[in-house]
């Protein structure tokens, strides 16, 4: 609550400036309210324009929204397009020696790809997986380096109508696994390695692993990019070079043309269980989607140097670097290493040399970045900034104010963009041109996005409590389905008692003027670092280990991650005998979970008690175990629990 007090707090209120708003693609509060309004008197015909004015179409739809099967939405759908036609063709006639993307990679050395190289690329590549017999419907997985050729894979795909599944390169053979088997997966792209921080390090072994696993007999085909030169096995029957299948491909390739509701992808992400989900995407829709944020959000213009610095392994690398910036013809950033290699200035020195006027990243980023240099941005040229975003998680008013002060030199407005795996592009975000912001809020909805705030019976609340996020209608961007698991999708997004309405999984409330603030999520889902980890998830990975008996995971405030996972674990034998022990045993643990689920899941704290306080009926306390593991003193009633006691083994802390 006292999060939400100090948020209410906040009155500082930043104005967009004058020179901003004259060339603002939405230009003052007056208009943004008009396009509302649109919106909300028509609200087909609002989108339909939209999907007339912004995709290039085979084939115009004429029918706008199918709600007869609710909650499977259908957009657009009888139209007819292809998202790679929409990113690289469209432009060729135009502007094809513009750069679409400048790569730099770890060690400094800079590549630019124009338009018309990327297409021949894409056209290359998108021939090779079909000389290899990958076809529209199948899926095929991603597992690569930022990297142009990543981008290079899931536009190929996209044009053959293949379905991607990017799995983020940190993510372990495990969870590879689990993905490959879900997605019954065709073919894997990946690389030797990757390098990052100066240090190359193995992919392709972990493809390996993952396909030992079982379950994978459908995978005929593994493409592997050759980035480190190091060392590989290979299986003559399934593995090809990248170099191998590209070189000998003609750089022409005809778009397959598909349906508006043909799936462009499935991204996998965490939710309250511990199987992740298969976030299934449309192709209009989500084309849609990305193409006006980019516009409205970003205030998109042609000159701009654009540099989202989000992997492709995650939705922000898909909406802002793979799709949305090329169907605008923008140029971009690709930056394959990480922000504090070789020093914390890595991010501005790449500004000042690129030019970049739209920068966008993580909170978590920022807060790293301040703790490890905030004058170092004074070092750099930064004039060629006019927009900065951040994307994730809550940013702190603090790191906001930094961000504005010293990156964004009183001269950019920030727009902190709420949005998720699940809606394809933002939801709540200031129209840069139009709304004043304030430190901390996401501020208002797009148009056409009916986002509110209900109460358990699913009523509008309008009072300053708050209360669950919801979306009222269907938008064109949003998740279509959970891949295999259609009940999930509806119970988990639209539960009954929400009358229809998109269940965000995430609490909020409003301010006087109408501004969200997002407090958190609502299920069982931590976000550390600005990522999705879903604690039953981590349970399951330390209860495989032979070890540990049971296991509850929560989180716990954390300065630089936003939220940090900690662990509560009660072995098979006896608690570790000592403090060095335990420490030992900790350390295992953790890098138990590493190797299970991907580094990014390993708890911070790991602590071992007899048993876990429960209610006599065997219910973990979990609001407990949060108060105990952010050291708060426990003023609730705990005789009700089965096993008090425990509560003062479980405040232990491992050093
Ligand atoms: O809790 C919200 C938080 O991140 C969740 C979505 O995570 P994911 O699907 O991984 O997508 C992240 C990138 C879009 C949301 O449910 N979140 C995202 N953006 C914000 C945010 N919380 C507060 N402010 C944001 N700007």
């Amino acid at each position: 609550m006292s999060n939400i007090q100090s948020v209410l707090h906040e009155t500082r209120v930043f104005n967009p400036t004058d020179d901003f708003v004259k060339q603002a693609n939405v230009s003052g509060m007056a208009s943004y309210r008009a396009m509302c309004d649109a919106a909300a008197k028509d609200y087909a015909g609002f989108w339909a324009n939209l999907a007339r004015e912004t995709i290039l179409w085979h084939k115009p739809f004429t029918r706008t929204l199918d709600e007869s099967k609710a909650p499977f939405y259908k957009w657009f759908e009888d139209g007819e397009l292809n998202v790679s036609y929409n990113c690289l063709d469209r432009h060729l006639a135009t502007q094809p020696e513009k750069n679409a993307i400048i790569f730099e990679a770890d060690d400094g050395k800079v590549t630019k790809v124009s338009y018309r190289e990327l297409h021949g690329r894409v056209c290359q590549f998108a021939n090779g997986l079909k000389s290899r017999g990958i076809k529209k419907g199948d899926r095929v997985i991603v597992y690569m380096p930022m990297s142009v050729e990543a981008v290079v894979a899931m536009q190929a795909c996209a044009r053959i109508g293949a379905i991607h599944s990017v799995v983020f390169g940190g993510f372990s053979s495990k969870s590879l696994h689990e993905r490959i088997t879900d997605a019954q997966a065709v073919a894997v792209i990946t690389a030797d390695g990757q390098f990052r921080g100066g240090k190359a390090m193995a992919l392709k072994p972990a493809v390996d692993e993952a396909l030992s696993l079982g379950g994978c007999k459908a995978v005929h085909t593994v493409i592997v990019y050759r980035r480190t030169g190091g060392e590989v096995q290979w299986d003559d029957n399934t593995n090809v070079w990248w170099h191998d299948l590209f070189n000998s491909q003609p750089s022409a390739c005809e778009p397959e043309w598909v349906g508006a509701e043909h799936p462009l992808f499935i991204l996998y992400t965490s939710g309250s269980t511990g199987k992740p989900k298969g976030v299934q995407h449309s192709t209009a829709g989500y084309l849609l989607g990305t193409m006006v944020s980019l516009q409205w959000v970003f205030d998109y213009k042609p000159s701009d140097i654009f540099w989202c610095t989000a992997d492709v392994g995650w939705i922000t690398g898909h909406s802002y670097v793979a799709y949305g910036p090329l169907a605008m013809g923008a140029t971009q950033v690709i930056f394959e290493g990480v922000p504090t290699y070789p020093d914390a200035g890595r991010f501005w020195k790449m500004i000042q040399d690129h030019k970049v006027t739209t920068f966008y990243t993580a909170p978590t980023a920022i807060r790293s970045l301040i703790k490890l240099g905030g004058d170092l941005p004074k070092q750099y040229d930064l004039s060629s900034l006019r927009l900065l975003g951040t994307v994730g998680e809550p940013i702190n008013p603090e790191a906001w104010m930094w961000y504005y002060t010293v990156v964004g030199q009183s001269r950019c407005p920030i727009v902190d963009t709420w949005w998720q795996t699940e809606t394809g592009c933002h939801m709540i975000a200031p129209l840069p041109g139009a709304m004043p912001i304030k430190p901390g809020t996401c501020t208002l909805p797009l148009p056409g996005i009916m986002a509110t705030i209900v109460n358990e019976a699913g009523d509008e609340v309008h009072d300053q409590h708050g209360g669950f996020l919801v979306i009222k209608k269907p938008f064109p961007s949003q998740i279509r389905t959970i891949w295999g698991d259609p009940e999930r999708y509806k119970k988990g997004y639209f539960p009954e008692e929400m009358h229809g309405a998109y269940l965000a999984g995430d609490s909020a409330h409003r301010d006087e003027d109408g501004y969200f603030w997002i407090m958190g999520r609502i299920d069982d889902v931590l976000n550390v670092s600005g990522h999705r980890l879903g604690t039953m998830e981590i349970e399951s990975a330390l209860v495989s280990n032979p070890l540990v008996a049971e296991a509850a995971v929560v989180g716990k405030p954390h300065e630089i991650k936003g939220e940090a996972v900690v662990a509560f674990v009660v072995l098979k034998g006896s608690r570790p005998a000592d403090a060095a022990a335990a420490k030992k045993l900790a350390e295992e643990l953790r890098n138990w979970v590493g190797k299970e689920i991907g580094p990014i899941a390993k708890p911070d704290e790991i602590r071992f008690g007899e048993n876990l306080p429960k209610t006599r009926s065997g219910k973990i306390m979990r609001r407990l175990l949060r108060a105990v593991a952010k050291g708060e003193e426990i003023t609730q009633d705990v005789s009700t629990l089965e096993n008090p006691a425990i509560l003062e083994q479980l405040k232990e802390v491992i050093k």
